[in-house]
């Protein structure tokens, strides 16, 4: 089932996420979900918030982009609980970056090149690997989602105040996309 995906201002992508245990009601739903919804969605990664639900789950898929990063090809993993490692005396890179969430944005974000990540799949096999390039950039923007961190939380203050109007305009519900989304519930007046 596609889902509608949450934007920017509403509460679920700013709320804890819980860690996941195999007694998760509805996991492997959820996960097919999620599937579903970033591909229909044309996204390479989706974490649970971003679809309402607050735990530490992410798909990512990478495949499409492998005619400019070779080693992405046949690339989807299912992290759920994944914890990353920066390694900092890696270089790092910039690069634009867009999410389902901040529809109609794409801004620089600085990130490290490596990683090393710790993960459960969807059956909780638990994996370790090293991870660089463009992958370790997509690992660290999803699983920020887990951390309730967006990539605009990472642009530099006068690419933030840039965009400041259309981000303000998301939070009040005002929003163009071209799949189904779920804005913040309006403020009460006062
Ligand atoms: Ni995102």
């Amino acid at each position: 089932m596609i889902l509608p995906i949450y934007i920017y201002g509403h509460p679920v992508l700013r709320a804890e996420n819980v860690k996941v245990t195999p007694d998760y009601p509805g996991l492997q739903e959820l996960i097919t979900n999620m599937k579903e919804t970033m591909y229909h969605t044309n996204g390479i990664g989706i974490a649970a918030p971003q679809v309402g639900v607050n735990a530490r789950i992410v798909y990512i898929d990478v495949d499409v982009l492998a005619e400019d990063f070779p080693e992405l090809k046949g690339v989807n993993m299912v992290l759920i609980n994944p914890e990353i490692t920066i390694d900092e005396s890696a270089p790092s890179t910039t690069r634009e970056e867009g999410c389902l969430s901040v529809p109609g944005i794409h801004e620089n974000v600085q990130r490290i090149e490596k990683i090393h990540l710790h993960w459960q799949d969807e059956n909780f096999e638990e994996h370790d690997q090293d991870i660089e390039g463009y992958l370790a950039r997509v690992v660290q923007h999803e699983c920020d989602h887990l951390e309730k961190t967006l990539f605009v939380d990472r642009i530099s203050p006068i690419r933030k105040q840039l965009i400041r109007t259309k981000l303000n305009n998301m939070v009040k519900g005002k929003v163009s996309c071209d799949y189904r989304c779920k804005v913040a519930p309006a403020r009460r007046k006062k």
